[in-house]
């Protein structure tokens, strides 16, 4: 896996977010390392879900700032924030239950050969990131077949398929059993090895 052990130490600081003229984040700051494993706790509602998306721009904040490697950066969707290595993976999911695992895995950079899509190579590359992660499944699997579980993990061996140097899960044991805890975590562990900073 390539990643970038990036020196950074703030990714976000005092950001402030209001909802309807109600105060939902205020000087918000998260900090994280390359290697890091962070837990973010607060109960229902206290804006844990709303400070990863402000971090992946997927809402816009009111205030504050974004930081990586000690530069403020500005990203306009979080497509951009992938591309510079935060990813974040929601309760809800970001796959398409009608396609394959690894057409999910490489939508929107795809492998080409001649202007088509080059299956072969897709496929290879999908299965060597999920290798890294024991999902053993084959990748032309369709999502729409797949557990909680296994799906979070395709989310993984996505994000993985980056330059990944920030992995952000949001609330992932929620739904899925504690043997596929015990799973994450291990993966998480790895992942800390390789330098990537994970928050959850
Ligand atoms: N898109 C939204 N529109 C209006 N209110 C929102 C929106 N997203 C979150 N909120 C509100 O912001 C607060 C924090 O929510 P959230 O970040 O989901 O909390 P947590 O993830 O910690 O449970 C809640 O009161 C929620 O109702
Ligand atoms: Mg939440």
């Amino acid at each position: 896996m390539k990643v970038q052990l990036y020196s950074f130490d703030t990714l976000t600081k005092d950001i402030n977010k209001s909802f309807f003229g109600v105060k939902v984040l205020k000087d918000a700051q998260i900090s994280v390392k390359p290697g890091e494993v962070h837990v973010l706790l607060g109960e229902n509602g206290a804006g844990k879900s709303t400070l990863i998306k402000i971090l992946s721009s997927a809402y816009k904040k009111d205030s504050g700032q974004v930081i990586i490697g000690g530069e403020e950066v500005h990203f306009k969707n979080p497509k951009e924030a992938i591309d510079q290595g935060i990813s974040v993976i929601y309760q809800e999911f970001n796959l398409n239950p009608f396609v394959s695992i690894y057409e999910n895995m490489f939508l929107g950079k795809e492998y080409l050969k001649n202007g088509m899509i080059d299956e072969k190579k897709s496929i290879e590359e999908a299965k060597k990131h999920m290798d890294r992660i024991g999902l053993d499944l084959s990748p032309r699997t369709l999502v729409s077949t797949l557990s909680v579980a296994q799906k979070q993990m395709v989310e993984i061996a996505k994000a993985i398929s980056y330059d990944l140097k920030v992995l952000v899960l949001d609330e992932p044991t929620a739904a899925i059993t504690e043997t596929e805890t015990k799973k994450l975590f291990e993966i998480v562990r790895e992942l800390k090895k390789q330098g990537v900073g994970i928050k959850t």
